[in-house]
């Protein structure tokens, strides 16, 4: 049995927030974004960096992968101390890991069982509650709804007596209804009442008013010490207000995703809503225990891994967040920061020295450069790393700067492991004015050590150099549905830091990732990358027995 977070515990901050990281669940519902085990698992370790208390790591009846995924992070992430850096984070209690599932026996049986290896841990189960959903999904009354809910939660508390529940849609929820039940799910035995805004539909001051009033109508919550969760979406921009909003009315659990990803317009974003709390705690009354310095490093890691970019000017871990143009505020920064910041750059982990290599920086300063910027690396990964950095500088002919150091490590430890399927030796890519651009490539096959080549064209050199892959190994039923370039570092020879989704005809989204100064290499790297994801998971699923 997995025991629940003291709640009542304070820190000598008086932290008293629980932070519940749900960027492995409803962040990778987000379109195009499928994380594999491995990737889960290094977000993970990386969130237990961060000391969010709660990891949500998916929805083990969704899909096999998915079950294998949260287990893993169970398993590693779950039951370990991962990244102590002192004896004291060797002391830490690792983060509870939790699992969505719907209402029904055979989800909360999935969720239990792949939790099983973590220390502590959490089943959020959910059913929705608005007449909209009530009406068009469930078609059930609202007292099937509440026997459903009670039943879900007694089930759930005989394998753990750390219980989530969620009324879905409860924004759009009939309060009254929504009173009765809150109050039946705590009757039933949970621990958490989670109050989702669903569709991101409240605003601040009304949001508000429902989360006192839920505590004033159920007098179990405090007399049970149950939490008051809140899970906002973003679809009005406003799921970090509404959160503040209802911590001040007394919720004690925020859900947030790293970058604020998440079906539609996302999910409450982490690293704002943390930084707000931190930095007006004065007026909030409250804190949170999270290792603030690891947000950007958090932020970038999950950017690489999904391929969705973060905003210059986002809030907190944007690239401009914390750079100053205007002549005035440049004067007023140097004299004293305080004139217009308002957070600290190094507390939420920006680098504070730009590292800068040139081409003729040998092993010793290109790993200073690695430790300095944090990154764990093997020496094999190390080695390959070092000759990417030696071409990219070569490339730049010039200084490879923080962020393409940062880009080269990252695509070294994300891009697929040496038991890949498919392995790109070479591609070579004819573009003329009067002619559709030609390529051709060449795979190893790992299974049966077979070379094979193809080619193909395109109205693209990116385009012409996939069906020049497509060619070489056959493939059918593959839908190239997203491509996203960006740009790393600075010049003409910036790297291209490239991630490719492909859709297979037979179910699933993989994005595949590569990083390197010539886009084309690194957009056929990627595709080749998707394509062993969705042959990974494809495996995974025929030796499914949960
Ligand atoms: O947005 C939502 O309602 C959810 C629930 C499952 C908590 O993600
Ligand atoms: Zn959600």
């Amino acid at each position: 049995m997995g025991s629940p977070i003291d709640h009542a515990a304070t820190d000598a901050f008086g932290a008293d927030i629980t932070i519940f990281d749900t960027t492995l669940r409803d962040g990778e519902q987000s379109p195009g974004i499928s994380l594999d085990a491995r990737e889960k698992v290094e977000i993970a370790e990386q969130l237990a960096r961060l000391h969010v208390d709660v990891i949500e790591a998916g929805f083990s009846a969704a899909s096999p992968g998915d079950f294998d995924a949260v287990k893993a992070v169970a398993e590693q992430v779950g039951n370990a101390t991962r990244g102590a850096e002192s004896d004291a984070e060797s002391d830490r209690e690792p983060p509870v890991i939790a699992a969505l599932a719907r209402a029904m026996e055979s989800d909360i049986e999935a969720a239990a069982k792949s939790l099983a290896p973590a220390r502590r841990h959490r089943i959020h189960t959910f059913l929705s509650t608005s007449d909209i959903h009530r009406k068009y999904m469930l078609k059930a009354t609202n007292d099937e709804i509440l026997d459903q809910a009670s039943r879900a939660v007694e089930l759930a508390r005989s394998y753990t007596d750390d219980v989530e529940f969620s009324p879905q849609d409860a924004t759009r929820t009939d309060f009254e209804f929504l009173v009765d039940i809150v109050a039946a799910a705590v009757e039933a035995g949970a621990t958490t009442v989670n109050i989702p805004d669903t569709v991101g539909y409240a605003l601040p001051f009304d949001f508000g008013q429902w989360i006192k009033q839920l505590h004033e109508r159920i007098p179990a919550i405090t007399e049970r010490g149950v939490v008051v969760s809140v899970h906002c979406h973003n679809d009005l921009g406003l799921a970090v207000a509404n959160s503040l909003e209802a911590v001040r009315m007394g919720a004690r659990q925020v859900e947030v995703a790293v970058n604020g990803i998440g079906e539609r317009a996302g999910n409450c974003s982490l690293e704002e809503v943390v930084m707000a709390i931190r930095t007006r705690k004065d007026l909030l009354g409250a804190d949170h225990r999270v290792n603030t310095p690891e947000l950007t490093r958090t932020s970038r890691m999950v950017s690489s891994l999904t391929g969705y970019g973060v905003q210059k000017n986002k809030a907190v871990v944007g690239e401009n967040a914390f750079a100053h143009e205007s002549g005035i505020h440049q004067h007023g920064v140097l004299a004293d920061r305080l004139t217009y910041e308002i957070m600290k750059s190094e507390d939420v982990g920006v680098d504070g020295s730009q590292i800068v290599l040139g081409k003729h920086s040998g092993r010793h300063a290109f790993r200073k450069a690695v430790d300095e910027l944090g990154l764990d690396v093997t020496d094999e990964q190390f080695q390959s790393a070092f000759r990417r950095f030696k071409d990219v500088a070569d490339a730049k002919g010039g200084l490879v700067d923080t962020s393409e150091v940062r880009a080269i490590i990252m695509s070294e430890t994300t891009t697929a492991p040496p038991d890949d399927a498919l392995v790109l030796e070479s591609f070579e890519v004819t573009t003329g004015s009067d002619q559709p651009p030609k390529a051709s490539v060449t795979i190893r096959m790992t299974a049966t050590g077979d070379t094979v080549t193809g080619t193909g064209t395109g109205d693209g050199p990116v385009n012409a150099a996939c069906e020049a892959v497509r060619d070489a190994v056959g493939i059918d039923g593959v839908t190239l549905t997203g491509f996203h370039v960006a740009a790393v570092g600075s010049g003409i020879e910036a790297i291209g830091q490239v991630a490719v989704t492909v859709e297979v005809s037979d179910g699933g989204t993989f994005t595949g990732r590569a990083a390197t100064t010539d886009i084309v290499g690194a957009s056929v790297q990627a595709y080749v990358d998707a394509l062993n994801r969705s042959q990974r998971i494809t495996q995974r699923t025929e030796e499914f027995r949960p």
